[in-house]
């Protein structure tokens, strides 16, 4: 098993209490050394308490340029939206900075057309670059070991080029947009948040030295990233940890 950080918690409001500052602390450094901080947000429930808690705190709001490193194939006000969770939980909670948030621009019925107007933007955003090289990519986990919306035996796990696709996954019978791994990887800090027990298969296979990225999308992201870090309930912890 290669070294890898490892945080750990008695439970997700310990984690997200935990994340938040060390989130707080690497917004603070990279703005006062690059003057702004560009990170791609992760969705589902997970990340929901850390939003929550940052939207407490007082940032150079002006200066942090949200990304999503996901979405659903929804419109932005659906309950199921990756981007309203985050409004909901922060951005309806600080100074609105409409020019510094990039939502994925969903359009059902234009999968395609919609990834290419995301990684359109990207692009402009990160100019000059083979891929974005965020400050922060925040991912989760899921009970099937994916990770953003990087699903098991999607064609999406193969992607080396683009940044941003539209990912049929059959077995949720729906499609997802998601940043491919060669994206996710030119962050320059990686953040897996990781709680409950039923994530701790998922996160058994991930860290096992069986390397199926196919099957266990999370492993595309190397364990050895040199910004990688994990942070993980007890509970989710494989056995042998
Ligand atoms: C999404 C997420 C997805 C999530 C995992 C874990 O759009 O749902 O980006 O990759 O991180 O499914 O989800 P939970 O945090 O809800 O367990």
């Amino acid at each position: 098993m290669s070294k890898r950080t490892i945080h750990c918690f008695p439970d997700s409001e310990a984690l997200a209490g935990a994340v938040c500052e060390a989130l707080v602390a690497l917004v603070k450094a990279k703005i006062s050394s690059e003057g702004v901080f560009r990170i791609a947000l992760s969705g589902g429930s997970t990340p929901r308490r850390l939003y929550q808690l940052l939207a407490e705190r007082s940032l150079p709001w002006d200066k942090i340029h949200w990304f999503w490193g996901d979405e659903r194939n929804v419109p932005a006000d659906h309950a199921d939206s990756n981007y309203r969770m985050v409004r909901e939980a922060l951005l309806n909670h600080i100074p609105d900075h409409a020019e510094t948030v990039f939502p994925i621009p969903v359009q059902p019925d234009q999968p395609t057309l919609s990834a290419q107007r995301y990684e359109d933007q990207l692009r402009q955003e990160f100019p000059d670059r083979d891929f974005p090289n965020w400050d922060l990519a925040l991912l989760g986990l899921g009970d099937d070991a994916h990770t953003a919306s990087l699903f098991p035996r999607t064609q999406a796990l193969a992607e080396q080029r683009r940044w941003c696709v539209a990912n049929e996954v059959p077995q949720l019978q729906t499609l997802r947009y998601t940043l491919t791994a060669p994206a996710i990887n030119a962050a320059q800090n990686i953040w897996f948040l990781v709680a409950g027990g039923g994530k701790r298969p998922a996160l058994t296979q991930v860290w096992s030295d069986t390397l199926d990225p196919y099957q266990y999308p999370a492993q595309l992201i190397p364990l050895a990233h040199p910004g990688s870090v994990w942070w993980v309930t007890n509970d989710a912890l494989p056995e042998a940890h």
